[in-house]
């Protein structure tokens, strides 16, 4: 059985599956190089096609995730306006008068803007673009269904992550913005894959909602910015961080005293800002971005606690955007009551077609596969790299040439403190470069932190880099890790880094509170990535390489040959390895 899955909306992506077994995915944003592109994802799937060389005459089914369709405007202009107001509120008062004059009618209050689209003829837009979208695929007659959107979550999760050898009860914790009405939801698995969802929260009581709102008050962009709000968080000092929890954001949102799994909150979650309006104007930022987290690590782990104890079952899994959040995970993995933690990477929607396969294939009587690695998009050979560099006539402007062993040069790179682009095999999907599509350098110097960050990068004063680890190397540089109850492989969760950890890796840890949210990574899932970072502990020392994703600051991360050049010829970067091929600059 072979099926194509679609998430429409922020980040759209594409998923294929056959037989249970997710095959590629891909977000449309790496196609058309828009960050969190809500393009419908027809060059998707039209390259993950091309990848796994099946046409569409192939695709049995076509699945959707989630029950709301709009058109891919709508969300274009819901993201815009979201962050147009960003743009134009550093006073508050101000924003308010002109949200209720002529602004408020051009550009209507975020998530606002999501209830005046939810009007009949907007879904009927919706429904009608995604049927000519299909029809120019040639898949308009192909039998087509919905998943819900947080089934998708809980689905993703549980089936990517599984063990084939562990068929014990689970809890599956889903919860981001909103979804198809619902921010959070609890669910059981029995031993024999049965889903029971045991709680949902309205989307009215989103702590997702609240922590977008927060990171748009802090004047950063909704749905794109949270983790910076989260790398900001530990330079707070943490008197003044309680204080404003305790005034600011413990009054906002709790669990229900009568069903301690859901959650409630004081008026409607997608009107925070206005909350923050009244009551955070003066607070400083840190210890804003201090007391949300806290409330966000405090409130979830209770969450997490209250099922556990409910139902005694100690194996948890997460999926949907919150759960991105890093120094959350932590928290959840040191639970006591936690016995194992699985956390879904990259598990915002762009997670969503691949739970929606899932699900499909379970509807089927089909036993799933989890997934292996995330290396599902594409990829290029060194015969498709070398017609790349003879049509754009490369070796007039670079110095190119082909190294038989070029993790080996790549290695040897690094460990003379050089920065080197690496592009390599399928790539990633997701949000996190896990190596394909990285920009690599020595993690023991900070010189790298700052050569990264000036010439490539521009991120943010305060934000960390994260290091790539050799799975033999995790016990010598993480504190407390313990693969047999979570496994790191995807930069989904964060540990405090050992003194060694400190030393070798200073320039790809948090420079606020020494923790790190590593890729430990191991050779069967990625071989040739593996072999780069043992040879580079051979000539360094050091376990580990300084990984960031591949890309300019504002860009997704790299996918094709074209943006990777483009990525080259945009910034002060030397050595970009394209597959077997060296570019250097002259
Ligand atoms: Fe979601």
């Amino acid at each position: 059985m072979k099926v194509v899955s679609v998430h429409l909306g922020h980040n759209a992506t594409a998923a294929l599956a056959e037989d249970g077994a997710i095959i590629g995915v891909l977000s449309q944003e790496k196609c058309d190089n828009v960050k969190n592109s809500a393009a419908f994802p027809l060059d998707a799937i039209n390259s993950l096609l091309s990848e796994h060389e099946w046409t569409t005459d192939d695709i049995e089914e076509v699945v959707i995730s989630g029950n709301d369709v709009y058109p891919s405007r709508a969300y274009d202009y819901l993201f815009e306006a979201k962050n147009r107001i960003v743009d134009s509120s550093p006073l508050v008062s101000a924003v308010k008068g002109l949200r209720d004059g002529v602004a408020g009618r051009i550009f209507p209050w975020p998530f606002d803007v999501l209830r005046e689209f939810r009007g009949k003829k907007l879904t009927a837009e919706g429904h009608a673009q995604l049927k000519t979208s299909l029809e120019a695929l040639g898949l308009g007659d192909r039998p087509r269904s919905h998943v819900e959107h947080h089934r998708c979550h809980a689905r993703a999760a549980f089936h990517a992550l599984q063990p084939i050898d562990n068929r014990e009860p689970a809890l599956i914790f889903t919860m981001d913005g909103s979804g198809d009405g619902l921010c959070a939801t609890v669910t059981k698995v029995d031993e024999n894959g049965y889903l029971e969802r045991l709680a949902e929260t309205p989307a009215s009581a989103s702590l997702g909602g609240v922590y977008s709102n927060t990171t748009r008050f802090l004047g950063m962009k909704i749905l794109e910015h949270e983790y910076k709000v989260m790398g900001l968080a530990p330079y707070a000092k943490e008197q003044y961080m309680l204080e404003t929890y305790e005034r600011v954001f413990k009054p906002a949102i709790w669990l229900s005293k009568s069903n301690p799994l859901i959650f409630e909150s004081q008026g409607n979650a997608a009107n925070f800002y206005d909350y923050l309006a009244e009551t955070a104007v003066g607070e400083r930022f840190d210890n804003m971005a201090a007391a949300l987290q806290h409330l966000t690590e405090e409130l979830v782990t209770q969450w997490i606690r209250n099922a556990i104890n409910a139902t005694g079952i100690r194996r948890v899994f997460t999926g949907g955007g919150v759960f991105m959040n890093v120094k959350l995970n932590r928290r959840i993995q040191e639970m006591e009551e936690v016995e194992q933690a699985f956390f879904m990477p990259s598990c915002g929607d762009e997670s969503n077609p691949i739970g929606a396969c899932y699900d499909h294939a379970i509807s089927k009587g089909i036993t799933t596969t989890p997934l292996s690695n995330l290396y599902l998009g594409v990829s290029y050979s060194n015969e498709k790299i070398e017609a790349f560099i003879a049509a754009h006539g490369l070796r007039d402007k670079y110095t190119i040439e082909k190294h038989d062993d070029i993790e080996a040069t790549i290695a040897g790179l690094l460990a003379e403190r050089q920065i080197v682009a690496r592009f390599a095999g399928r790539c990633e999907w997701g949000a996190r470069s896990l190596g394909n599509r990285a920009i690599l350098a020595h993690p023991s110097h900070m010189e790298s932190f700052y050569t990264v960050n000036d010439y490539i990068k521009s991120r943010d004063f305060w934000m960390p880099f994260a290091p790539s680890m050799l799975d033999t190397a995790a016990p010598k540089y993480l504190r407390d890790y313990r693969p047999e109850e979570t496994k790191a492989p995807y930069m989904i969760t964060a540990y405090a880094a050992t003194e060694l950890g400190v030393e070798h890796l200073r320039a790809a840890l948090h420079q606020g509170d020494h923790t790190l949210r590593p890729q430990v990574v191991e050779a069967a899932a990625s071989p040739d990535y593996y072999r780069l970072i043992s040879l580079f502990k051979e000539k360094t020392g050091v376990g580990a390489v300084l990984n960031t994703s591949f890309n300019l600051h504002g860009y997704p991360l790299v996918a094709t040959p074209e943006q990777a050049l483009m990525t080259l010829e945009k910034s002060e970067l030397k050595y970009l390895a394209l597959e077997n091929y060296l570019l250097v600059k002259r």
